[in-house]
């Protein structure tokens, strides 16, 4: 068998010049040296070389592998290098100029203040339970010693869905679903959006409130109002005071309102708190008997304290907003002023 490997040689090695990328040269390194290549099929037909020229044959054929390889490997790196070129070229960015700046959003002041709550109250070792916004009428108002002819059913005004249906009132129809299913201790926080069908500038027909629950042994008033104190000094200012005053609220006995001490002028009164030094803040009180026992639990062995506070509320008076609207308009105009 006659072997022109000069031939083959030359060939190979000005097709590999020739190629114009890695890929063209893959493909010639294929034809000469893969698996169905030229040279690999030389190496396959040595059977039918005659014996006693198999060793020269084969001798030449593998030195023009060899060099084969070692020609196409010097081209590849040839090729490497000039695609590299390209594609620097191609990607050269001008660190010079100027960046295009990301706009950033912030929190919205209700949910700024809602996990403000939460980090306060988590720091004592509350719980978060998030009950349904469509609740039964039995969780909102009768479990919560508000039977239907009760007239505390008119101090808020229900979105009705059916008879049996509403959007809650107040989260704290939280309360009573927690203890139906928890004996204490129990130390809960329920924040969420609650519905009543009331509008003006400091109402709105969807809000959101922050509901607490702490039942055990041997709780009692002076516990809230400590517990409470520390949640004024944190929220407001390191001066802010609490102070109760009686109220009434179906589920709890006593029932309180609390105000805290006007952080605007500090206590001596302006504009802001109506000239008494105070702001009311939230409703609170000891957890009613009968709501204990509508939940299974023993009133004799157990006590409780529970509070529900409007979050808008707390965030006009902690940002001075003075129109609920502008927390639901969304303009970004005034969303924007609340940073960081
Ligand atoms: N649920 C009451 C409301 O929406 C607020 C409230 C008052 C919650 C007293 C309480 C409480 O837990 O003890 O007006």
């Amino acid at each position: 068998m006659q072997l022109n490997s000069e031939e083959i040689r030359k060939r190979a090695i000005a097709e590999s010049e020739a190629a114009a990328d890695s890929r063209a040269l893959y493909e010639v390194k294929m034809k000469y040296l893969g698996r169905a290549g030229e040279v690999t099929a030389l190496l396959k037909g040595m059977k039918q070389v005659p014996a006693e020229e198999r060793p020269a044959f084969g001798k030449q054929v593998n030195d023009l592998r060899v060099e084969l390889e070692a020609a196409f490997e010097a081209q590849e790196e040839k090729v490497r290098a000039k695609e590299l070129e390209q594609k620097l070229a191609s990607e050269r960015v001008d660190v010079t100029m100027p960046g295009r700046k990301g706009r950033h959003g912030t929190l919205h002041p209700v949910t700024r203040v809602r996990n403000r709550l939460i980090d306060i109250f988590m720091g004592m070792g509350f719980e978060i339970y998030e009950g349904p916004e469509i609740e039964s009428d039995y969780y909102n108002f009768t479990a919560l010693n508000t039977p239907a002819d009760h007239p505390a059913r008119d101090m808020q005004d229900t979105f009705y869905l059916t008879d049996e249906f509403l959007l809650r009132t107040q989260t704290s129809a939280g309360q009573i679903r927690l203890m139906e299913k928890k004996q204490p201790p129990i130390k809960m926080l329920s924040p969420g959006r609650v519905f009543r069908s009331d509008d003006d500038a400091t109402h709105s027909p969807m809000f959101h409130q922050m509901e607490g629950l702490v039942v055990d042994e041997h709780i009692t008033l002076c516990d809230l109002q400590g517990m409470l104190d520390e949640f004024a000094r944190t929220m407001f200012s390191e001066t802010s005071k609490t102070r109760l005053r009686p109220s009434y609220f179906p589920f709890t006995e006593p029932s309180v309102e609390v105000d805290v001490s006007c952080a605007a002028c500090g206590g001596k009164g302006c504009p802001l708190c109506k000239g008494t030094g105070w702001i009311e803040v939230l409703g609170a009180g000891m957890v009613n008997r009968r709501v204990l026992e509508n939940c299974g639990i023993d009133p004799d062995r157990y006590t409780g304290f529970a509070f529900g506070m409007g979050i808008e509320r707390i965030a006009m008076l902690k940002y001075g907003i003075n129109n609920i609207k502008l927390l639901t308009e969304n303009d970004v105009r005034f969303l924007e002023q609340f940073k960081d």
